[in-house]
C-alpha cells in the first residue's frame, strides 16, 4: 500500500482565489494534484453544510479560498465566509473532530504561487493527520 493521498475540495471564488489557481497553472506552478476545485460567485456563498457534506463524503480537508479583506466583490461575503467558518470549526470541535481540516485564505488573483504554496501545506497536513476519521467511521 501507498503512501496516504489526502483529499482535499477547494471552495473558491472565481474573482481571486479560483484566478490565482489558474495563475498556478498558466505559469507552470506546480503544485499536488490532491484537490478538487468547486469555483462559486463568492467565499460568502460557501454554506457550512458544504463543507460538512464535503467531509461526510470522502474529503480529508476542505480548503476556502477567497478575496482579501476589503477586496471582495460582493462588498462583504468574505468577511461573512470567515464568520460562518469560525463557528462551523467551533462546532466540529466540540463535537471531537480535528478544525484544522478546514482551512480558511485570502488569495488573490496575482497569487498563483501562493494557492500553490497553500495547497502544498495543506497536503502536507493533512498526510501527517492521517485520513479523515469521517471516512472511516462510514468505511468511505
Ligand atoms: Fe471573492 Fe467575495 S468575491 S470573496
Amino acid at each position: 500500500m501507498g503512501e496516504f493521498e489526502p483529499n482535499i475540495v477547494a471552495f473558491v471564488c472565481k474573482w481571486c482565489t479560483y484566478t490565482a489557481a489558474d495563475l498556478a497553472g498558466t505559469s507552470r506552478i506546480q503544485y499536488p494534484p490532491n484537490v478538487k476545485i468547486i469555483r462559486l460567485m463568492c467565499s460568502g456563498s460557501v454554506d457550512p453544510i458544504f463543507v460538512v457534506k464535503a467531509l461526510s463524503q470522502g474529503a480529508d480537508g476542505v480548503l476556502i479560498g477567497g478575496c482579501h479583506p476589503g477586496d471582495c466583490h460582493y462588498v462583504s461575503g468574505n468577511y461573512k465566509a470567515r464568520r460562518r467558518i469560525l463557528i462551523l470549526k467551533t462546532i466540529l470541535q466540540n463535537v471531537g473532530f480535528e478544525a484544522d481540516r478546514v482551512w480558511i485564505r485570502w488569495i488573490s488573483a496575482s497569487e498563483g504561487k501562493y494557492f500553490a504554496t497553500v495547497i502544498t501545506e495543506m497536503v502536507e497536513q493533512l498526510k501527517k493527520m492521517g485520513p479523515s476519521p469521517l471516512k472511516t467511521a462510514w468505511d468511505i
